[in-house]
């Protein structure tokens, strides 16, 4: 496939183009009233994650209403647990939930369903079959570490303390979470490249509760494995790491885990980023999504940051972290008027 008619999937290549590529975490989701129909007409999230033309139909809208550069599968991080055969649902105005935790359970007693993962990859040839050609498509899976924060805690944590407390308690037994969620990880997004996607996205969106030590240990080394075993299957599809939080850590992660492009979370100065990371690595980001919200004068200031500040290299325009549900449509349209003046 020719990077040239796809200006995300050349920059992800480490090449620049006339175009600056943009595309939104979350970008399928509840801001769009046509995502909300959807969802209450299919009556829950995993419903619709599990009707592949419904989830599929999610993963065009942004598409179809704004033209972003990128669709990015629309599924969850957590449908990995869920394969690893821990029960998940996702109850109104709650959010996740994992069950039994792994605070109260061993891994050992869970049963794998790796069928759960195959209507996904319904979803992704669906979608593969009716994208425009200049779109990239984009898959992705959550990091071993933050996945096993819900696996642990059963749910979303404060300071992710109960999967931290567990892994210094029993490092043993929190390796073998990690190594399960990695190993079922690189199937997924194998799966999902099969499937039709043209790169994918690690999201570490707790990367930023570690200490050093434990950085070094959940985040780093099982990044490195998945890079390397997906590189095997996958030697010409890119890898987006997006360890937010990590602050002065994300060098040590650029340099050692072998991803190809690394997601800036909205703390990070996009100068100390254009000067600190590996010369020519293409970077991802990093517009504070409370700026979208904002509007105006802040939002304008902030977009021309932090383009300037990668003037000199491979970078693809996207938010520091998910958008959120309460972000007017207006500014979304007019972040994209602002990127490609
Ligand atoms: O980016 C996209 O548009 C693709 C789809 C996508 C979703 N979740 C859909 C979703 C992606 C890439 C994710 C990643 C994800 N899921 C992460 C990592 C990124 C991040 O935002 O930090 C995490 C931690 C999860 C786990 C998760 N899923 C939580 C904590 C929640 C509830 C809180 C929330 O944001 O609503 C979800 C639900 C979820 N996943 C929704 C969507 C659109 C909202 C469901 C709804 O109410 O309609």
């Amino acid at each position: 496939m020719s990077g040239s008619t796809k200006p995300l999937l050349t920059v992800l290549n480490g090449r620049n183009t006339g175009k600056k590529p943009i595309w939104l975490m979350r970008q399928a989701g509840r801001y769009l009233p046509e995502y909300r129909a959807l969802r209450a007409e299919k009556g829950g999230f995993l419903e619709l994650v599990y009707d592949s033309d419904a989830a599929a139909e999610v993963t065009l809208q942004p598409i179809r209403r704004f033209g972003f550069d990128g669709a990015i599968l629309f599924s969850d991080i957590l449908i990995v647990p869920y394969a690893l055969g821990q029960d998940l649902r996702f109850e109104a105005g709650e959010g996740p939930r994992l069950s039994p935790p792994l605070v109260d359970a061993s891994l050992a007693a869970f049963e794998a369903v790796p069928g759960r993962l195959e209507p996904v990859y319904r979803t992704v040839e669906k979608v593969k079959a009716v994208l425009p050609a200049e779109t990239t498509f984009l898959g992705f899976a959550g990091s071993p570490w933050t996945v096993a924060t819900y696996m642990v805690a059963g749910q979303g944590s404060r300071e992710q303390a109960e999967a931290r407390r567990y892994a210094y308690r029993d490092p043993e037994a929190f390796a073998a979470i990690i190594d399960a969620v990695a190993d079922m990880t690189v199937d997924y997004l194998s799966g999902q490249v099969n499937a039709g996607v043209e790169a994918v996205q690690l999201f570490d969106s707790w990367a930023g509760s570690l200490s050093p030590d434990q950085f070094e240990q959940w985040v780093i080394a099982p990044t490195a494995r998945i890079v390397s075993d997906f590189k095997k299957r996958h030697p010409e599809v890119p890898v987006i790491g997006f360890p937010k939080g990590a602050g002065g850590k994300i060098a040590g992660y650029a340099r050692e885990t072998g991803v190809d492009v690394i997601g800036l979370d909205e703390t990070v100065d996009p100068e100390w980023a254009a000067r600190s990371l590996p010369a020519g690595l293409p970077v991802q980001g990093n517009l504070d999504p409370l700026a979208l919200i904002a509007g105006g004068k802040s939002l304008e200031k902030a977009v021309r940051r932090i383009i300037s500040a990668f003037e000199d290299r491979p970078h693809i325009f996207n938010l520091g972290h998910g958008i959120l549900p309460d972000t007017p449509i207006a500014h979304v349209e007019k972040l994209l008027e602002l990127v490609r003046q």
